[in-house]
């Protein structure tokens, strides 16, 4: 597609009215200052599925991309960890910190928040809650934490955590190959210089709620191939509204993380934003779907393996069951 034929797709979906879409940015300096990730010891490779349900690694690779994932430890114990790593990397300790936002679909409890037995592993007494927006929600917490940059906070933590294990039926084999546990967070400061969020869009689309949900005390029940199209759709959609924001263009972006739900989702979205496969983060063949972690482990994945250089523009993209959606460009590293 050509820019003007995004723009035009993307004003059509916008006037549908099933959209709800935000943009903004601060005028405050900010910088990505710290990152780290954590994920459980216990690795489930595809053959152990095929072991016990009607299914093969050829099936689960072909398929979603997914070789393993990682099994175990609590949201509160994985997001931790993830959180140490950060805050060590950043340079910050725990009573630096002016708020936490702990993105998660899986709580360990319905009270306190996962946030506030976090905070009492790691120490902090600032403001701190769990956000909820599906797998979108780590574009969601960022873009909240940006803005609360933006009204004078110095230091934000943002942890992307789920265990989804829990709540997946192991019987079923349309998802048990799917979901799984991790996590990995974000120090986000205020430096001088510019704003490292250029552009964003939230959203949710609910003409897609019925297709993705789990009750209360159940398991994930979900449509894949209906989900599968509409989260293609979504991504792409939101992807060039962050774009556009940002005044830049696809090729512009160094890397493009998009949520780990399934390869051939991300290569589909990928293609026609005309983003090369030099350019994609990838963890979920080692991972998973970890929800809210999916898009920081790969961030941070890219991180750690020297993908990611201070200037280059990253663009981040998830959807999640709502249908919700989330994409973010932000500029890497000190201004
Ligand atoms: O982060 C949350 C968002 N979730 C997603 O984005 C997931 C989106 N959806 C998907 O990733 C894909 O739809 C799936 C991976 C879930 C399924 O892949 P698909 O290519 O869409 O398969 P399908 O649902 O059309 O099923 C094709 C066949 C069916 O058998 P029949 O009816 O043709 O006999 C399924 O029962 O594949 C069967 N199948 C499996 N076979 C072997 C489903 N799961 C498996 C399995 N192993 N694990």
């Amino acid at each position: 597609m050509t820019d003007p034929e995004l723009n035009e797709h993307n004003l059509a979906r916008r006037s549908r009215g099933s959209a709800f879409a935000l943009q903004g940015s601060s005028q405050r300096g900010s910088a990505v200052t710290g990152w780290g990730l954590a994920l459980p010891d216990t690795v489930i490779t595809n053959d152990d599925f095929a072991q016990r349900l009607d299914t093969s690694d050829q099936w689960i690779t072909e398929r979603t991309g997914i070789k393993e994932r990682r099994w175990g430890g609590t949201t509160a114990s994985l997001g931790a960890e993830a959180a140490r790593r950060a805050l060590e990397s950043a340079g910050v300790t725990a009573d630096q910190l002016d708020l936490v936002i702990l993105s998660t679909a899986t709580s360990d409890q319905t009270v306190p928040a996962t946030s506030a037995v976090i905070a009492k592993d790691l120490g902090y007494a600032c403001g701190t809650f769990d956000l909820d927006a599906a797998c979108a929600g780590f574009g969601y917490s960022f873009v909240v934490a940006h803005s609360m940059l933006a009204t004078g906070l110095e230091r934000v933590l943002v942890i992307g955590c789920d265990t989804l294990s829990g709540i997946t039926d192991q019987q079923d084999r349309s998802t048990a190959v799917l979901f799984a546990d991790g996590a990995a967070a974000v120090v986000l400061e205020a430096v001088p210089g510019e704003p490292c969020l250029l552009g964003w869009d939230l959203g949710v689309d609910t003409s897609a709620i019925h297709l993705l949900w789990c009750d209360k005390g159940g398991y994930i029940r979900m449509e894949g191939k209906e989900t599968f199209r509409k989260a293609v759709r979504a991504t792409i959609d939101s992807a060039v509204s962050a774009l556009e924001q940002a005044k830049l263009r696809a090729d512009d972006i160094a890397l493009f993380v998009p949520h780990q739900a399934n390869k051939r989702i991300i290569d589909a979205a990928a293609d026609r934003l005309g983003i090369g496969e030099d350019r994609r983060a990838i963890v979920l063949d080692r991972t998973g779907n970890t929800s809210s972690a999916s898009i920081p482990l790969a961030l941070v994945d890219a991180a750690n393996a020297g993908r990611l250089h201070d200037g280059d523009y990253v663009l981040i993209a998830g959807f999640g069951a709502g249908m919700t959606w989330a994409s973010a460009v932000i500029r890497w590293g000190r201004p």
